[in-house]
């Protein structure tokens, strides 16, 4: 297993390239499932779990590969079994049901168990496929989905806004008999491209981005070449890191409109952030960090893929800041991290008081998520002496290369193997 070693009190200055979306990445490349010839996506992260989703659609049947942030996938004699040995390394896995369902009428997906930040259940992408015609039955830990005569279209209204019940539910639409309305949908960034991603392959979409998505069902789609998304979570990573820092970073390929919620409430803090011809700038103003209190929620809310990470810049500000955690149970794990780190946090249920005013000091630390990892390393830049970030094959699912890319503005932040 590797660590990041940081040595902290750098401040980064420099350029910084987004990458794509992992996010985005995830679906739009399990939709080739449901796509009839070759696809070519770029923009493409290298990153854990899209060498996961590629060695899934292998498994499937289909012929996919990455190289140089360009994944093509080919048509292939399609299998209908996701195993147990790949969805439990990466829940997104799941999505490859709605796919197999519209194009086998059959598939058996190992059920997701739960994961650091919660229990993360499947209901909503089963009861919306259940509305659509499919009988499921769970058998030696398999989620079994058929639908002998098809998908056929339905009204469907989510319990909730769920990200990854609107993209395997939508996905499945676009094959179905028929008209499907989506209410009460995610309106993530990351689903608005997994529309036109699919749009681009002759699929009938409206209202992506809204809470209502309507769609009518094709005979079937074609290839295409696609460009996925900038990563917006990785993108406000590096915005804070200039701000714990007290740098100045320049970030290229930001995607600053589907971040409104993370920037006013960074500007709220006392950061600049501005729109430049050459990029987006982000630095601490004149006054310094101050505390403010976040929410998380749906988008257009606070994201909570950012609340570890703004809690960082809570502990680097004057003042106080409450963190409000509404997505998901238990993510608040770096809470404890934080604290050996001489950060002074107090959890109340789903809500953390952060008070800010001292200078976090280097310790050795443990990542139990991705972006628990992610906060782990912005309060390993902002610190004074030497972190060690354990853990990091979870950093690695969701950040590529993080550690050149923080170098190359200046972070003394190294890669070690863990003795042993
Ligand atoms: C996606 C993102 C993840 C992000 C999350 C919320 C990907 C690959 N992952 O995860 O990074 O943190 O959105 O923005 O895009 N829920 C149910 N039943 C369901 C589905 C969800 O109860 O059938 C609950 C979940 O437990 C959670 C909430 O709804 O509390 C949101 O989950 P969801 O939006 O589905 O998140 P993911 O798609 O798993």
């Amino acid at each position: 297993m590797d660590s990041f070693l940081i040595e902290g009190g750098v401040p980064l200055r420099g350029v910084i390239e987004v990458s794509g979306s992992k996010n985005a990445a995830l679906p739009i490349i399990m939709a080739s499932i449901a796509v009839d010839d070759v696809v070519t996506y770029t923009n493409v992260p290298d990153l854990r779990d899209i060498h996961t989703t590629i060695r899934l659609l292998n498994i499937l049947g289909r012929e996919a590969s990455l190289e140089n942030g360009v994944v093509t996938v080919r048509n292939g004699v399609l299998g209908m079994e996701a195993p147990y040995d790949l969805v439990k390394t990466m829940r997104a896995s799941v999505l490859c049901l709605g796919p197999l369902l519209a194009r086998l009428g059959e598939a058996k997906v190992s059920l997701p168990g739960g994961c650091a930040i919660g229990a993360r259940p499947v209901d909503q992408h089963l009861f919306a496929l259940e509305k659509m015609g499919t009988v499921f039955d769970l058998e030696n830990g398999y989620i079994h989905g058929r639908c002998p005569r098809g998908l056929r279209g339905a009204h469907i209204r989510f319990d909730m806004p769920t990200v990854g019940g609107t993209e395997n539910v939508l996905m499945a639409a676009c094959l179905a008999q028929g008209e499907t309305v989506l209410e009460n949908v995610a309106r993530e960034p990351e689903i608005v491209d997994l529309a036109n991603f699919l749009i681009r392959c002759g699929a009938k979409i409206e209202g992506q981005g809204s809470t209502m998505i309507r769609v009518q069902g094709v005979e079937s789609l074609h290839g295409c070449t696609y460009a996925v998304m900038p990563d917006r979570i990785e993108a406000g990573t590096f915005l804070v890191a200039a701000g714990v820092t007290g740098g100045e970073l320049l970030l290229k390929n930001c995607p600053l409109d589907d971040m409104s919620a993370v920037v006013d409430k960074l500007r709220d803090a006392g950061m600049i952030i501005e729109k430049t011809e050459d990029g987006v700038l982000a630095r601490t103003g004149e006054e310094g960090l101050k505390g403010v209190n976040i929410s998380t929620r749906p988008h257009p809310g606070f994201p909570t893929d950012m609340q570890a990470q703004f809690m960082v810049l809570m502990c680097c500000a004057q003042g106080s800041g409450l963190v409000e955690e509404n997505i998901f149970e238990n993510r608040f794990m770096h809470v404890q991290e934080l604290v050996r780190m001489g950060a002074d946090i107090h959890v109340t249920g789903s809500s953390a008081m952060v008070r800010g005013g001292r200078r976090l000091a280097g310790a050795p630390v443990m990542a139990s998520d991705l972006r628990a990892g992610a906060a782990l390393v912005l309060a390993g830049l902002a610190a004074e002496g030497e972190t060690r970030v354990q853990r990091i094959y979870h950093v690695d699912r969701g950040y590529e290369r993080l550690a050149d890319k923080l170098s190359a503005v200046g972070a003394c932040i190294r890669r070690i193997k863990d003795p042993g």
